[in-house]
């Protein structure tokens, strides 16, 4: 979701203004996902690696997370969408993960969509913890073959989520900055210069419409 930043500047209003219309994005998404039947999104919004932005703009994307939550929550549940998350949420601010953890709870036998929400979420973090955990479930055992797959992404934060198909970055830049890594090996990668904010519902339609257009082979002929 890159480009909430740079939407704000060139139009002479605060960084924190643009998350505010980022967020406002997200909403229309998710409407949009549930008319045309998506089933799973994941929202890269708060990287490992967003703790090095100057504290009050971390301190401004944790109270848009929620107010989101409290002003969206109630329409979230009515619409049929789960709330779950990816990253080590311990680091948020408290407010941040007891909102989060009534989200997931009141909506957690939601049907029509899962939203993953990756916040203090890395990649290469998650490969690590899940290589830690797979080596603590075999009681650090010298094994004589690596893990499977299967095995593999049990420990992985959602394994309950399907690979990604159809990847989207916003505003111009052209890399995966520790975006799901193990989850995105097949990904069709769509890049768009428009950023987050101007992002509309035609911009997922023709992202799809391009995705339909590839050929997948998964390796294959
Ligand atoms: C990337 O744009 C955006 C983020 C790092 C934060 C996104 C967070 C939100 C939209 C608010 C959180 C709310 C919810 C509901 C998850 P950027 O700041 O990197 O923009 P730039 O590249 O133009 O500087």
């Amino acid at each position: 979701m890159d480009g909430n930043g740079r939407w704000a500047l060139a139009r002479g209003r605060k960084r924190r203004e643009g998350h505010r219309a980022g967020t406002e994005t997200i909403e229309r998404l998710l409407d949009h996902l549930l008319e045309i039947k998506i089933p799973f999104v994941s929202l890269y919004a708060f990287s490992t690696e967003n703790w090095k932005r100057p504290p009050t703009e971390v301190k401004a994307i944790f109270e848009l997370l929620d107010e989101f939550i409290i002003t969206r929550l109630e329409k979230l549940v009515r619409q049929g969408v789960r709330v779950v998350a990816s990253g080590d949420l311990s680091r948020l601010p408290p407010k941040s993960q007891a909102l989060l953890k009534d989200a997931i709870d009141k909506t957690k036998h939601a049907k029509r969509l899962i939203a993953n929400f990756c916040l203090n979420y890395g990649s290469r973090d998650e490969i690590h913890r899940a290589a830690f955990f797979y080596a603590q479930s075999k009681k650090n055992k010298v094994n004589t073959k690596p893990p499977s797959e299967k095995e593999f992404r049990r420990f992985l934060w959602r394994p309950d989520l399907p690979d990604i198909d159809l990847l989207i970055r916003t505003a111009g830049e052209v890399r995966l900055s520790n975006f799901m890594l193990y989850q995105a090996a097949y990904a069709e990668l769509y890049f768009t210069e428009k950023t987050w904010p101007e992002f509309e519902e035609k911009d997922i339609d023709d992202a799809i419409t391009e995705f339909s257009r590839r050929k997948r082979k998964f390796g294959g002929l």
